[in-house]
């Protein structure tokens, strides 16, 4: 994610950003063009389409802040122009925290979760108890303020996040790491101060930080990773002691990367909880729920299906089963007779799982499995 092209675009739009701020906007100008113009090129090297849709955003608001400048347009009503007036930049932060972080309910109920019975009872002890018994949590005993969820890809980390958020009444914020950086180049470092007094302020939150080894990767870099640097100091200094009184505030990090992180960051998440595998008896519940509302065929057995499917992820069979499902679909597409709106597909059966079977395979191998419970022995979790 830090290629020579980003940097220079980063690079550009701090330079732009600092000038803009400081009132010389005129010298901006050069630097916002700049940095618009890498993005548009970073745009058609990355595959990623939020990357590129976030790329191309980013771009066009350098572009509308040199139009602004150069008189060309007005300046929007809640991005002061910075000529005069020292701007105020609280309005352009509360935008950012709006674009970067959702802050939705979240939909996945608890019972959607399959298995990870250990994950859920360290959750429930670091959120949800303290947020459902505050009482309970005085004095000596404590809530975790950091949360680590770690393991192999696919494995259930944002799923688990988004059912605790929805499971008791707080204000769940959730940030992608890797946006946060990459979207705001010399700003995220405000962002993340922000965000961290918002959630104070609408206390019990959550804030949940997807990828953030992303963050972790500034450590020992050269001097242009000095943005990033202190975006990473910003947040351990949040983690830490961001609510000074009674306020509920905890941090869940999630990465498939564990070993990427610092002392420094493992510290401030001090439990530590590893997602990973299901077991057989939460694969077969997860056939279930991801069936749901489609009739299937009578030979179709969960339980079956679950013996076929060991080392699958969760998302693996949460793909072989959208699979399964389309294959009739797939069917009368090809013969063309879904143009007939009285046409209904036949009901999947397991032989469509078992066909999908052999184009799903389990993505996770035992050797990178190997390598998460290493961590785990050796950091806990
Ligand atoms: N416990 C579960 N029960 C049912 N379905 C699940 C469960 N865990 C995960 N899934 C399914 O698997 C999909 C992938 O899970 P999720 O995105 O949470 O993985 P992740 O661990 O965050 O992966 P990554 O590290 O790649 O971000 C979910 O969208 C959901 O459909
Ligand atoms: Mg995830």
């Amino acid at each position: 994610m830090s290629s020579p092209l980003f940097e220079a675009a980063k690079k550009n739009a701090e330079r732009a950003y600092q000038l803009d701020q400081s009132g010389q906007s005129h010298q901006a100008v050069r630097y916002y063009v700049n940095a618009a113009e890498q993005l548009q090129q970073l745009i058609n090297f990355t595959d990623d389409p939020n990357m590129k849709n976030l790329y191309f955003q980013k771009a066009m608001e350098y572009i509308l802040r040199v139009k602004e400048i150069r008189g060309i347009i007005e300046p929007s009503e809640n991005k002061p122009r910075s000529s005069r007036a020292p701007p105020e930049e609280s309005d352009e932060i509360s935008d950012a925290i709006s674009s970067v972080i959702v802050r939705e309910k979240p939909n996945v109920r608890w019972e959607d979760v399959a298995g990870m019975e250990e994950a859920k009872r360290a959750l429930r002890e670091a959120i949800i108890l303290p947020m459902t018994r505050p009482d309970l949590f005085k004095g000596s005993r404590k809530p975790w303020k950091g949360v680590l969820m770690f393991g192999p890809p696919g494995c259930g980390k944002t799923y688990l996040c988004k059912a605790v958020a929805s499971e008791v009444e707080s204000t769940f914020f959730s940030v992608s790491a890797a946006n946060l950086i990459s979207k705001w180049l010399g700003e995220s470092e405000k962002l993340v101060n922000e965000l961290y007094e918002r959630a104070v302020e609408e206390a019990p939150s959550i804030i949940f930080f997807d990828e953030i080894d992303a963050l972790a990767s500034a450590r020992g870099g050269a001097s242009e990773n000095e943005a990033m640097r202190r975006v990473k100091t910003q947040l351990l200094q949040a983690v830490e002691g961001f609510a000074t009184g009674d306020e509920l505030l905890v941090t869940v990090g999630a990465t498939n990367t564990p070993w990427d992180i610092d002392a420094a960051m493992r510290r401030r998440f001090e439990r530590r909880v590893y997602i990973t595998l299901p077991t057989s008896e939460a694969r077969e519940k997860m056939f279930q729920i991801h069936t749901r509302g489609v009739d299937l065929a009578s030979g179709v057995n969960f339980s079956e299906l679950s013996s076929y499917t060991a080392g699958y992820t969760a998302a693996d069979i949460a793909l072989l089963c959208r699979e399964a499902l389309m294959r009739p679909i797939r069917e009368l597409d090809a013969e063309g007779a879904l143009k007939d709106l009285s046409v209904q597909p036949r009901a999947p059966d397991i032989d469509d799982f078992l066909q999908g079977m052999e184009h799903i395979k389990p993505s996770v191998s035992p050797k990178e499995l190997a390598r998460y419970e290493d961590w785990r022995d050796q950091f806990g979790g």
